[in-house]
């Protein structure tokens, strides 16, 4: 019988990737799942791949048996917003149903410990733009319930089984891992952060602005954008919290303080050097003037100490990672 491993469900995705690297780095056992519909063989780099979907029974319950999982990180789901509410069925499918498979078969194997990716996409809309784990939860989206609803799963189950869980609300993730071994790769991002950078490097023409008009002190969006790194050890500090026999629990990950969508572009330009060429159009459906994370309660449950809390840190990361995909990209 091996030692126990870490499923790391998504491993070849975004975050996933950075926290696989993080674990590895401590000397964790891990093993990845991903169907690679969205992710990249190369994320993962030399760590274990199975190559298969978080729904399917047959292959989850072998991964778990034969990799002795007792810990499971769940990252794998869709997460483009404007697909959610042209194809719901598609995000309630990958998102909702396959968790609930997951967690059958993790309830079957006598998985211990779960640490589950969900998103601030569950507060929708909240009042005065800041969200804390006790704001009532009212996504406005298909990607939001998606993440609500799996929530909501893993708390009956956690009452009913003897499985212990964290459930992480992500706010904006951005940046990259300071080596550039990984980073976010997708082709068609709609991220913030990542669209300027790739105008920067030259990859597109233009950034759009999208609401100039919202209150806010100069009319644009205002988010918090978390680094991708810090992020990635949250999971981990959320690991160590489950095995020293921390109880479930719900906790944002955001910084707490947020920047404008001009305060990014300007990051963008200092951090680059370069002028990027800007047009300004109206607002984009769905989108909230303000998401910002009430962010106390993750450091004292968890003792979470962010490293990056500077916006033209995780500007900089994120721009070599651009840098790096013109000369290597990834397909
Ligand atoms: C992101 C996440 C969403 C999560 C939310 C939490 C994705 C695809 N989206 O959405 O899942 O729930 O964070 O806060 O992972 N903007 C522009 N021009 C652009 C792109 C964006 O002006 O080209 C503006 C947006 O209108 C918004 C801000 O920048 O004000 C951030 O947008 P974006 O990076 O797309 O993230 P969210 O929509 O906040």
């Amino acid at each position: 019988m091996s030692l126990p491993s870490i499923l790391v469900t998504g491993g070849a995705g975004y975050i996933g990737s950075h926290v696989v690297l993080q674990l590895r780095a401590r000397g964790e056992r891990v093993v990845v799942l991903d169907d690679l519909s969205r992710g990249f063989r190369q994320a993962v780099i030399d760590a274990p791949l199975v190559v298969g979907k978080v729904g399917d029974r047959d292959t989850v319950t072998r991964v778990l048996r034969e990799h002795a999982v007792d810990t499971v990180m769940h990252f794998a789901a869709y997460t483009i917003v404007p697909e959610s509410v042209s194809e719901p069925l598609k995000y309630y499918g990958n998102n909702t149903c396959s968790t609930c498979t997951l967690l059958e078969c993790c309830v079957g194997a006598g998985v211990r410990n779960f640490v589950f990716s969900s998103s601030a996409a569950v507060y929708g809309m909240p009042a005065e733009g800041s969200a804390a784990e006790s704001t009532p939860t009212a996504p406005i989206n298909p990607y939001g319930t998606s993440k609500l609803m799996s929530e909501w799963m893993l708390r009956d189950v956690a009452s009913a089984a003897p499985l212990k869980y964290v459930a992480l609300r992500y706010f904006n993730v951005a940046g990259s891992d300071p080596q550039c071994r990984v980073g976010q790769a997708s082709p068609n991002a709609t991220l913030l952060v990542k669209v300027a950078c790739q105008a920067a490097v030259g990859k597109r023409a233009e950034v759009v602005i999208f609401g100039t008009d919202y209150a806010t002190p100069d009319g644009t969006g205002v988010r918090d954008y978390i680094h991708v790194e810090d992020l990635a050890t949250a999971h981990l500090d959320a690991l160590r919290y489950l095995r020293g026999g921390g109880a479930s629990t719900t906790l944002n990950v955001g910084y707490g303080h947020g920047y404008s969508v001009r305060e990014v572009l300007a990051s963008v330009e200092r951090v680059s050097g370069k002028r990027l060429k800007v047009r300004e159009q109206p607002r984009r459906p769905g989108d909230p003037p303000g998401l910002i994370a009430r962010a106390e309660r993750i450091r004292a449950e968890l003792g979470w100490q962010p490293r990056y809390d500077d916006l033209d840190a995780i500007v900089r990361t994120a721009l070599a990672w651009e840098q790096r995909l013109l000369s290597d990209p990834w397909k």
